[in-house]
């Protein structure tokens, strides 16, 4: 391979949501990382990993925060810009931070606008179930295609820790309420971080949307990687 050639050639087609609703129809395996800036995000989108994460781990990866509650919005549109620039073929989700959203729909439209507007990404994700669905359903009005992410929410740590989530039958059975909830209200696919292996694949086969899983085991539709972990960059 020649420097600077891309490994993708066949699936050259720019991802859209639509492409990862077929890539579950058909049962290709989706791939996510997370990239922050510009020449890691290049990277990656010349590896050919589906989906690009432009996620709020930024606050511990970049920064070196202990979690993901300090960033800011404004911060999260540069590094969505810095990714923008790089990708020619990934989908651009971005994350929505703590604060830009939660217990105000009217907010989080705003907030969505803004990512979209400003950083030329292409989706959001927003972390939380039943809670977020009135904002989540004013964000697609404006026509803004939102990921849902459940299970362990970093943006909650303060509540949940780090902890695997849904561990008992009731909480699986809140979770899975969540998920078809989610589903329901239009997300295009959700994030299931940290939850039994188990669980994870039924949701996967139960729900029409793509699964992308966290230390969720195999059976998902995809998976999501934070870049630093997988380069062993992440302090133990
Ligand atoms: O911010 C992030 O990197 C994430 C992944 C852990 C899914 O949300």
């Amino acid at each position: 391979m020649v420097p600077g050639e891309r490994l993708v050639s066949s699936r050259a087609k720019k991802v859209t949501t639509h492409v990862l609703q077929e890539m579950k129809r058909t049962g290709e395996k989706i791939a996510m990382l997370t990239a922050y800036d510009y020449s890691l995000a290049r990277l990656v989108d010349g590896a050919g990993v589906d989906v690009i994460l432009v996620g709020d781990s930024a606050s511990n990866v970049m920064a070196g925060n202990d979690t993901t509650v300090p960033i800011t919005l404004d911060h999260m549109i540069y590094h969505a810009q810095c990714v923008v620039n790089a990708v020619d073929r990934a989908l651009v989700v971005v994350d929505m931070p703590f604060g830009s959203y939660q217990g105000d729909s009217k907010l989080a439209l705003k907030s969505a606008i803004r990512i979209m507007k400003e950083s030329g990404g292409h989706a959001v994700k927003i972390e939380g179930g039943k809670e977020i669905v009135d904002s989540i359903k004013r964000i697609l009005t404006a026509g803004i295609p939102v990921m849902g992410h459940l299970g362990l929410t970093p943006q909650s740590v303060h509540q949940l820790g780090y902890r695997r989530q849904a561990t008992d039958p009731v909480a699986q059975e809140r979770l899975w309420q969540r998920a078809l909830e989610l589903e329901q209200t239009g997300c295009f696919a959700l994030v299931l971080e940290h939850v039994p292996a188990e669980l994870a694949t039924r949701l996967s086969s139960e729900l029409s949307v793509p699964v992308i899983g966290i230390g969720a085991g195999e059976g998902c539709d995809g998976q999501v990687r934070v870049s630093a972990d997988l380069l062993g960059l992440t302090p133990q």
